[in-house]
Parts: structure tokens; sequence; C-alpha cells
């Protein structure tokens, strides 16, 4: 089976990424030879894009300690306005968006992550309304100095999902945020929800691609809710698996259908899941029957796009202001 990763262009970037790439949140739970394992691992799949912030515990130290040798085989995405020192377990991070903040988080994640260029340099969770004067405020003001000055060479957002308290998690934010965003005309790249589960927004993520923005998204295998692996049965989409597939596999290649994402991020602490996701995004998008079928069998369930998980109508809610 063939196990080489395609490369996508990432939007106006000069970057063309894997359609895997690697996330590290919860790296800071590996041992420190688990994680420089899993580390080199990803590089010796050909994976070529790790995502991390400020706010993954020892994530930016672990990757500038064990691939600084191999920088020049990875796009590093990073992230901005985070207060690590404040983030208390189980509570969210501490977020803060304003020109200190940026600038000693960039500080920080140059000297952890031992290199001179970020390469992708994201707010972490923004909502537009958090930055102070919108695009003609301080913060975007800063990261387009520091992408100037050679600090960075692109910018964007990685657009929030939590917290799972509030209606319309994981994806109500990434569907107001990226209707938004584009417009500014400044960012580079959007992170954002979306998979077969979560196809909120599946209709508007060409739309920010044709205005010059890479999209990656996350969520894609991810169990949000308890009961995603029961919906995903009832919806009968296990009958349309293939053989040796399985529903983690196909969702994969269900979201590799989407010719506006450049790729896909996925975190796992497991050699074996990396090499799973890895062998069934090698294989591309589902074929065109399977694909429109999923599509109709996922809206059964309530996964369509412009809806939440549960079958909300996003335009029904409020839009988030918080
Ligand atoms: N606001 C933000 O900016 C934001 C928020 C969240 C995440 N992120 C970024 O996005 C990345 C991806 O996050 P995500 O939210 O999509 O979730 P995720 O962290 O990738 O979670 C995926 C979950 O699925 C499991 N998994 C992965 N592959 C599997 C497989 N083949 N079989 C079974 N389980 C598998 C992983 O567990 P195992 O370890 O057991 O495999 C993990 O618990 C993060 O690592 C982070 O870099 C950004």
């Amino acid at each position: 089976m063939a196990t080489k990763l395609l490369k996508r262009k990432l939007g106006r970037t000069d970057f063309e990424v894997t359609t895997l790439s690697f996330g590290t949140m919860n790296l800071k739970y590996l041992s420190e030879q688990e994680a420089e394992k899993l580390l080199h691992q990803v590089l010796d799949l050909g994976i070529n894009y790790i995502d991390t912030s400020r706010a993954y515990g020892n994530s930016e130290e672990r990757i500038g300690r064990y691939l600084s040798k191999r920088r020049d085989e990875v796009i590093i995405a990073t992230k901005c306005g985070c207060n690590p020192h404040l983030d208390k377990r189980g509570s969210g991070h501490v977020l803060s968006f304003d020109r200190p903040t940026l600038e000693r988080n960039l500080e920080n994640s140059l000297r952890a992550l031992k290199t001179d260029c970020i390469d992708i340099w994201q707010l972490h969770g923004a909502t537009p309304e958090k930055l102070i004067g919108g695009v003609a405020g301080e913060v975007v003001e800063f990261m387009q100095k520091m992408k100037q000055q050679g600090k960075v060479r692109y910018i964007g957002v990685s657009i929030r999902h939590g917290p799972n308290t509030e209606p319309g998690y994981p994806s109500r934010y990434g569907y107001e945020c990226i209707q938004e965003y584009p417009e500014w005309g400044v960012f580079d790249l959007f992170q954002i929800v979306y998979g077969g589960m979560v196809r909120t927004s599946e209709d508007l993520l060409q739309y920010a691609a044709d205005r010059g923005a890479g999209i990656i998204v996350r969520g894609v295998v991810r169990d949000y809710f308890d009961n995603f692996s029961a919906l995903f049965a009832k919806a009968r989409l296990n009958q349309l698996l293939a053989e040796g597939e399985d529903r983690r596999a196909f969702l994969i290649r269900y979201a590799l259908n989407h010719s506006a994402v450049s790729s896909l991020l996925i975190g796992t602490n497991h050699q074996e899941h990396l090499k799973t996701n890895l062998i069934a995004a090698s294989q591309g998008g589902l074929e065109v029957d399977r694909y429109l079928e999923a599509k109709k069998r996922f809206a059964q369930i309530g996964s369509k796009p412009g809806f939440l998980v549960g079958g909300i109508q996003a335009e029904s809610l409020t839009k988030v202001t918080s």
C-alpha cells in the first residue's frame, strides 16, 4: 500500500505542506525519550509540518531540542497571545492579545525552538473582537512588522473551538471567524475545526482559500463528544468502510476530498496511530461514489454545512462575542 504523502500548496505562502501534519498539544505527556523518538518518526515518515504553541507546556522546547538539526525538513507553526505562567490545568489557556504579550511570546518561541525564524506565527484562538482596533490595531501591526523583519515568515489565526460548555462547540467560532477574517486580507493561513463529523464550515473554506489563505484543519478524528462513534454507526457510515479501513481512516480520507484544505492537523502520542493516519492520508480523498454517499449519511446525523453538532443551524445563534 502506498504510504507516500502528497503535498498541497498552502494558500499564498510559498510552502507545500504534506496532507498530514502533526499536532503537539499532548507531547508534554510523553517522557523525553518517547518525545524524541516520536518527533523524529514524524519527519522520518515524511511529514513536513508541525504545529505547536507557547501554551503547550514544553512542546516548543522539545521540538527545538530534538529537531533543530533537522530544521530544514520542517515547517514550524507556533502560536502567540499565550500566558503559560498563568494557565491552570483543566481551565483552558489564559490568552491576551496585545503587543507586549506577542513580543514576549515571540522571543520565547524563537529561543525554545532554537531557530531565528518562525515559519507560521498564529494567534492562539483569537476571535476578531479580541483584537482591539481590528485590522488596524496593534496586534496585526506588530505581526506584520515581525514578518517584515524576517522573524516570522507568515502570519495566521488558529481559530478556537472551546469551551465545551458553550452552544456551538466545537465549530461555531470557526464558522463565524472564517467569514470575517479573510476580508481583513492580512492573514496567510487559518487553522480551523473541520471534518466529516463537524462539517459546519465546509462551504466556507473555499471562500477563505479564494482570498489566498492556506487552510489547515484540525479535529478530523477527534471525538469532541462521546457519542461520535455511535452517531457514525447510526448513519450507517460503517457500511461504507472499505476492507481493513476504520472510522478514523475514513474520516481522514473524507476531509482530504475538500480541495481548499491543504493539510489535516492530527495529534497523537502513539507511533502506531501516526502510521495508520499516514497510510490513510497517503490514499488521498475517498472515491467519488463513497464521498457523495458519505455526505448524505453525515447529513442524516445533522453534520452538514451551516449546522452545528446537535443539528442546530449556526445562523440561528446570536454571534459569539466572548
Ligand atoms: N485553539 C487552537 O489553536 C488549538 C486547539 C486544539 C488543538 N490545536 C492543534 O491541533 C492539533 C490537533 O488537535 P485536535 O483538536 O484535532 O485533536 P488531537 O489532539 O489531534 O486529538 C486527536 C485525538 O485522537 C487520537 N488519535 C489520533 N489518531 C488516532 C488513531 N489513528 N487512532 C485512535 N486515536 C487517534 C489522539 O490520541 P492518541 O494520542 O491516543 O493517538 C487524540 O486524543 C493539536 O495537537 C494542536 O497542535 C490547536
